[in-house]
C-alpha cells in the first residue's frame, strides 16, 4: 500500500491493526480513537466499559502532501501552541506542517551565526490595529522567536506524530525584518525598521550583492541542520522589483549574467539558492512567483494565485502543492462577514473547502501525478491569539483533511457534516475553540410571482431551525415577533409583506431533549417592493467577475451590504449602465430607490448622475428626474439614490447611470477606469 496506509479490524475477538509502516499504524490509531463513543462535553466514556463498532477498514491516503501552514510572523505563537497545532494536524492524519518563519514583520528563528536576526529582527515597535484601510498602528513592542532548542523540541514532537515540518525562509521579498538586522544586504543600505504595517514592501535582498547569498547560505546551513525534512520553502512571493531597477549592483548582475530583466534576476536568485540547497541534499519549494523568469530546475511549486500556475508547473513536470486562495486560505471569511470577526477578506466557507479537488481537470493522468497534494494556509495579520487561529483553522482543516485523504468517489458532503459534528463533540471540543459558523442559518432568495421565496438552511441538516419575521413599521420600529417557521430541515417561506426582518437560529438537542448548543442568530432585512422578482434587462451586461445571482440580484428584496459581499452586487467597469425593469402591469408609482457603492481603495465609485425614466408601453419614456452626486470620496459605504414624485402610472422603469470615469490622480488605481456597483432597485 501507499505510505501511511493501514488495515483496521474490530471484531468480537479483538482489535487488529496492521500496516507496513509506523506511519500507517499511527494513522490507524487516529481512526480507532474516532471510533470511541463520546460522552457529554467531549469526554471519553471512561467509567466502565464501552463498545466499539465492529469494522473492517482498508485505508490509504489519496495524497502524500496533506498540509497546514501557519504564519508565526505577523503574530507570534509560542511553543506550546505550535505543539497543539501539530496535534490538530495529527488527529486529522495530516502530515506536513509548513512553518512560515520569516517576514517583514518579524524574524522568528534563532540563527547562531547571525544573532541580530533575533536581537533586532524579532521585534517591532508596534502593530497594525483594525482594518488595513484605517492604517492605525499601536506603539506596543511586539515579537518573539523560537530558540534552536525550541525548534529541535518541536521537530521531534512533530516527527513522533509522523509530521514533517517544512520551514519557510522568505526571499528575496518579505525580508524587511532581516534587512532591519543587516541593512547592508539591501540595495540602498537602509536603515530599516521591522515592519509595523501589513503589506508588500519595496526593500528586498539585493540580488547583485554576493554578501546576500553568503548570508542566506549561512542561514540555510543552520535551517537544514534543524529540519531533517527533504523540502525547504524559500518563499519567492510578492517581490517588488523597484529597488533592483535602480540598484547599480543588481543592474551589473543582470548585465554580467546576460539576464533579460528583473524577473530573470529573481529567477537567478532562486536558482542560485536551489543549487546550494540541492548540493546539501535538499529540495526547494516556493510560491508560484518562482515560475516568473524561468523555474529553477528541481523546484516544487506552491500554487496560491489560483491554480493556473500549478497546472503550468505540473505540465512542465515539476511537483506541485495546491493552495489556491479561493479554497485553501483559511484567513478568509468562512461565513457572512456580518457575523464573523474581522478577516483579511475573501469568502471560503466550509462547503467550498470540502468541494475542492486538488487535481485540476486540465491535467492528464501523467501530469496529475505531479500534484503532491494541497495545504490550508493560515496567515495571521488579523489573527492575534491561539484561540483565533483555532477558530479560523477548524473545522475547515477537517474538510481539507478529508479532501486530501479520501478519493473523490467516496466523498459525500452531507455525510461529512454529520461526521464532522460527531467529531466536534469529541475530545476536540475541550481542546479547541473551533468555529460553529456552519451551524448558522443561511438564507437563499429566489424569485416568486409576488414577493420572494426565502429558503433557510444550515450545513448541518440534523439541527432544528427556528425563524421568525418582524415587519418594520413606518417609524422604523419592529412589530411583535411572529414565529413563522420551525422545522428539522431546510424550509422555504414566501415573503410578500412590506419591509421586514427575518431572524433565524438553529439548535441541537440530545436524546433527553436538553439543548446541547444553539447557534447565534442571523438575520436579513427584506425590502419587498413592486420591483421584487421582476425582470430586468441591461444594454451592457455586468462584468463576469461581479455577476451576483444574475439580474435577480437587483430585485431580490435585499439591499447590498455596506460591508460589500460580492454576490449582493452587480458591477461594471468603465461603462455607463442602462437598465430596464418590466413591472408586468401598469401600476401607480411614487418612489424609487437605487443603491450604489463607494469604496475608493477598491476602485469603486458611486454613480455620478442617475436618470429615471418611466413608460407605459416600453417605447415612449418620460423622464422623471436626474440625481447627481459628483465626487465620491472614501468609503466603503452604500449610497442610496431616492426618487420621490407625484404618483404616476407606468409599467416600465429605465435607469441610466453615468460611470464616474477614470480614477483621478492621488487615488488608488489612478488612471484606471473606475467601477460602478449597484444593488437593489426598490419601487414603491
Ligand atoms: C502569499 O499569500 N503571499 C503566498
Ligand atoms: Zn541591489
Amino acid at each position: 500500500g501507499k505510505p501511511g496506509s493501514y488495515r483496521l479490524r474490530v471484531s468480537k475477538n479483538g482489535i487488529r491493526l496492521t500496516a507496513s509502516t509506523p506511519e500507517g499504524i499511527f494513522n490507524g490509531v487516529q481512526t480507532l480513537l474516532q471510533l470511541i463513543p463520546m460522552g457529554r462535553n467531549g469526554l471519553f466514556k471512561t467509567r466502565g466499559p464501552f463498545k466499539l463498532p465492529c469494522v473492517e477498514i482498508t485505508d490509504e491516503p489519496r495524497f502524500e502532501w496533506r498540509g497546514m501552514h501557519l504564519d508565526v510572523c505577523r503574530h507570534f505563537f509560542d511553543k506550546q501552541f505550535i505543539k497543539k497545532y501539530i496535534d490538530y494536524l495529527a488527529m486529522h492524519k495530516m502530515n506536513v506542517f509548513h512553518w512560515h518563519l520569516t517576514e517583514d514583520q518579524g524574524w522568528r528563528i534563532e540563527i547562531k551565526k547571525y544573532p541580530e536576526l533575533t536581537r533586532v529582527g524579532a521585534w517591532r515597535n508596534g502593530s497594525m490595529v483594525g482594518p488595513y484601510n484605517d492604517h492605525n498602528t499601536d506603539t506596543v513592542l511586539y515579537g518573539g522567536y523560537y530558540s534552536q532548542k525550541d525548534i529541535r523540541e518541536i521537530v521531534k514532537y512533530a516527527s513522533a506524530r509522523h509530521i514533517t515540518i517544512v520551514p519557510e525562509v522568505e526571499m528575496p521579498g518579505h525580508s524587511l525584518a532581516a534587512l532591519a538586522s543587516y541593512p547592508e544586504l539591501s540595495c540602498t543600505g537602509g536603515p530599516f525598521d521591522v515592519a509595523k504595517e501589513w503589506g508588500v514592501f519595496d526593500d528586498v535582498y539585493c540580488a547583485g550583492n554576493d554578501k546576500t547569498f553568503e548570508f542566506l547560505q549561512g542561514v540555510l546551513d543552520e535551517v537544514c541542520d534543524l529540519f531533517p525534512g527533504k523540502y525547504i520553502h524559500i518563499g519567492g512571493d510578492e517581490c517588488p522589483k523597484t529597488r533592483w531597477k535602480t540598484c547599480e549592483k543588481c543592474q551589473k548582475r543582470i548585465k554580467e549574467t546576460n539576464l533579460k530583466d528583473e524577473h530573470e534576476l529573481q529567477s537567478y536568485f532562486i536558482q542560485r539558492i536551489e543549487k546550494y540547497l540541492n548540493a546539501k541534499g535538499k529540495q526547494i519549494i516556493g510560491w508560484d512567483e518562482i515560475l516568473e523568469g524561468g523555474l529553477a530546475p528541481n523546484a516544487a511549486v506552491m500554487s496560491w494565485r489560483g491554480t493556473e500556475r500549478g497546472i503550468a508547473a505540473a505540465k512542465a513536470k515539476h511537483f506541485v502543492v495546491m493552495t489556491p486562495g479561493s479554497h485553501c486560505y483559511f484567513d478568509h471569511y468562512q461565513g457572512n462577514p456580518e457575523y464573523e470577526p474581522h478577516a483579511i477578506g475573501g469568502f471560503t466557507p466550509l462547503e467550498k473547502v470540502y468541494a475542492y479537488d486538488p487535481v485540476p481537470a486540465e491535467l492528464n493522468v501523467e501530469e496529475a501525478s505531479y500534484i503532491m497534494g494541497a495545504q490550508g494556509n493560515v496567515w495571521t495579520e488579523y489573527i492575534n491569539f491561539p484561540k483565533e487561529v483555532e477558530y479560523m483553522a477548524l473545522p475547515r482543516m477537517c474538510a481539507l483533511a478529508e479532501v486530501l485523504w479520501t478519493y473523490p468517489q467516496n466523498k459525500n458532503g452531507a455525510g461529512f457534516v454529520e461526521r464532522l459534528n460527531q467529531h466536534l463533540d469529541g475530545p476536540i471540543s475541550i481542546l479547541c475553540n473551533y468555529s460553529r459558523t456552519h451551524q448558522l442559518v443561511n438564507f437563499i432568495l429566489s424569485p416568486a410571482s409576488e414577493g420572494v421565496d426565502v429558503t433557510v438552511y444550515t450545513l448541518d441538516s440534523t439541527r432544528t431551525i427556528f425563524a421568525h419575521a418582524n415587519t418594520i413599521s413606518p417609524n422604523g420600529l419592529l412589530h411583535t415577533d411572529t414565529t413563522i417557521f420551525k422545522a428539522k430541515k431546510t424550509g422555504t417561506m414566501h415573503m410578500v409583506k412590506k419591509p421586514m426582518v427575518l431572524n433565524a437560529y438553529s439548535e441541537k438537542r440530545n436524546e433527553k431533549g436538553l439543548i446541547q448548543n444553539r447557534s447565534k442568530h442571523t438575520s436579513i432585512e427584506l425590502y419587498v417592493s413592486k420591483s421584487t422578482s421582476k425582470n430586468i434587462t441591461f444594454t451592457t451586461d455586468p462584468d463576469p467577475k461581479y455577476k451576483g445571482n444574475g439580474s435577480f440580484t437587483l430585485v431580490d428584496a435585499v439591499r447590498g451590504s455596506k460591508r460589500r459581499q460580492n454576490h449582493q452586487w452587480l458591477a461594471w467597469q468603465g461603462k455607463d449602465v442602462e437598465m430596464t425593469i418590466d413591472l408586468e402591469k401598469k401600476q401607480k408609482l411614487k418612489e424609487i430607490k437605487v443603491g450604489s457603492y463607494q469604496d475608493e481603495s477598491n476602485w469603486i465609485y458611486r454613480a455620478q448622475d442617475i436618470a429615471l425614466l418611466i413608460s407605459k408601453n416600453g417605447k415612449d419614456y418620460t423622464k422623471i428626474n436626474t440625481l447627481s452626486k459628483h465626487g465620491g470620496n472614501g468609503g466603503p459605504y452604500r449610497e442610496s439614490y431616492q426618487f420621490k414624485f407625484h404618483s404616476k402610472k407606468a409599467r416600465y422603469i429605465k435607469i441610466i447611470a453615468q460611470n464616474p470615469g477614470t480614477i483621478p490622480e492621488g487615488k488608488p488605481g489612478a488612471g484606471n477606469p473606475s467601477w460602478l456597483f449597484f444593488d437593489e432597485i426598490e419601487v414603491y
